[in-house]
């Protein structure tokens, strides 16, 4: 059963064609990084004209690697949400032209279960129950998975995502955007961390990253970073205790067989090592490619779906503020 997978919900434009949910014969993504890039963020108006110019070719170049044509399709797989309603709108406009046109299911993807199913897309075998920890920029969602669409939401972040905390720490240390990765570079090259607070939120599986930032912004601000590399270094160590240490006592507690980690901070190298060092149970991470938006996550979270009977209509809409759950 073969899968097109369209993820237009923030600055990628995405296609990829997915086999059996988990054979990744397509995977484009087009990235609008530098566009934005000169405004220091995202600028919603300017993202979704982009998605516009930049969807046809994306499949097209999309089905060409596949070596596939669209009547080969059994089933179309679109992000519905949630994201920027502008640039949602022409992932799922497109979806329903090609669903309407070759006669092909469609199904709606939440973008966060789609970031959970790219751990489909590897050779490792899952085990349900598991928890999965999703910290993507906008989001940042502890959830216990029982089965496929089968979700407990457990936490959440109250305040900052902790992808959107690293973009912030990383403007207030002036390294650019996007500021993930460029956080992570940084930190490579510290000697000696800076200490900043952890906010615990005991008793709870949910998280907070503001208090944080604010921290770091203070220090700069009282003229106290004396190296941006030990700053940075002590900032991605203050989120990937807090992130690693509640991810762990919550498998811990419910007794799950795996943890597995999604979204686009789960290409942190520091997180992805301190998971793995720190819990008793196999931890499942998708290569960093898959962890950073891409449309072969929805592809294969949309063959779920449709498998299950849970094809959607074509008056599927967007829902900028869909949730887990
Ligand atoms: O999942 P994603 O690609 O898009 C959303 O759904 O939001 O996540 C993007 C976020 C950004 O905030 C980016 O700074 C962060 O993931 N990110 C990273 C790294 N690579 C991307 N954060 C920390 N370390 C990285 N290496
Ligand atoms: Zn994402």
């Amino acid at each position: 059963m073969q899968i097109l997978g369209i993820e237009t919900s923030c600055d990628e434009t995405a296609a990829a064609v997915v086999a059996d949910g988990a054979k990744i014969r397509a995977n484009q993504i087009a990235s609008q990084v530098e566009l934005h890039a000169r405004y220091g963020g995202i600028v919603p108006e300017v993202a979704s004209r982009q998605h516009l110019l930049t969807i046809i070719p994306v499949i097209e170049k999309a089905m060409a690697e596949a070596k596939a044509s669209l009547s080969d399709l059994d089933g179309i797989a679109v992000t519905m949400g949630p994201g920027l309603a502008g640039s949602l709108l022409v992932g799922v406009n497109m979806a329903k032209a090609v669903a309407a046109a070759h006669d092909l299911p469609i199904s709606g993807v939440n973008h966060l279960e789609g970031h959970i199913y790219a751990n489909w897309l590897t050779d490792q075998t899952i085990n349900f129950p598991v928890v999965c920890l999703i910290v993507s920029g906008g989001h940042s969602d502890l959830v216990l998975m029982k089965g496929h669409g089968d979700y407990v939401v457990l936490g959440r972040t109250r305040d900052d995502a902790a992808g959107e905390a690293f973009d912030k720490a990383a403007r207030i240390l002036g390294l650019g955007y996007p500021g993930g990765p460029a956080i992570e570079q940084a930190a490579g090259k510290s000697t000696a961390s800076i200490d900043l607070p952890r906010a615990w939120l005991k008793g709870t599986n949910d998280f907070s990253f503001s208090g944080l930032k604010t921290a770091l912004l203070r220090r700069a601000e009282a003229g106290q970073i004396s190296s941006v590399a030990d700053a940075a270094a002590g900032f991605q160590e203050a989120v990937i205790d807090v992130l690693v240490t509640k991810t762990v006592a919550a498998a811990r507690e419910l007794g799950v067989k795996q943890i597995l980690l999604a979204g686009g901070v789960a290409s942190n190298k520091r997180l992805r090592q301190r998971l793995v060092d720190s819990s008793p149970l196999p931890v499942l991470i998708p290569p960093p490619i898959l962890c950073t938006d891409n449309a072969a996550m929805i592809a294969a979270c949309g063959y779920y779906r449709l498998k299950a009977g849970r094809a959607d209509s074509l008056d599927l809409d967007v829902i900028p503020s869909l949730k887990l759950g």
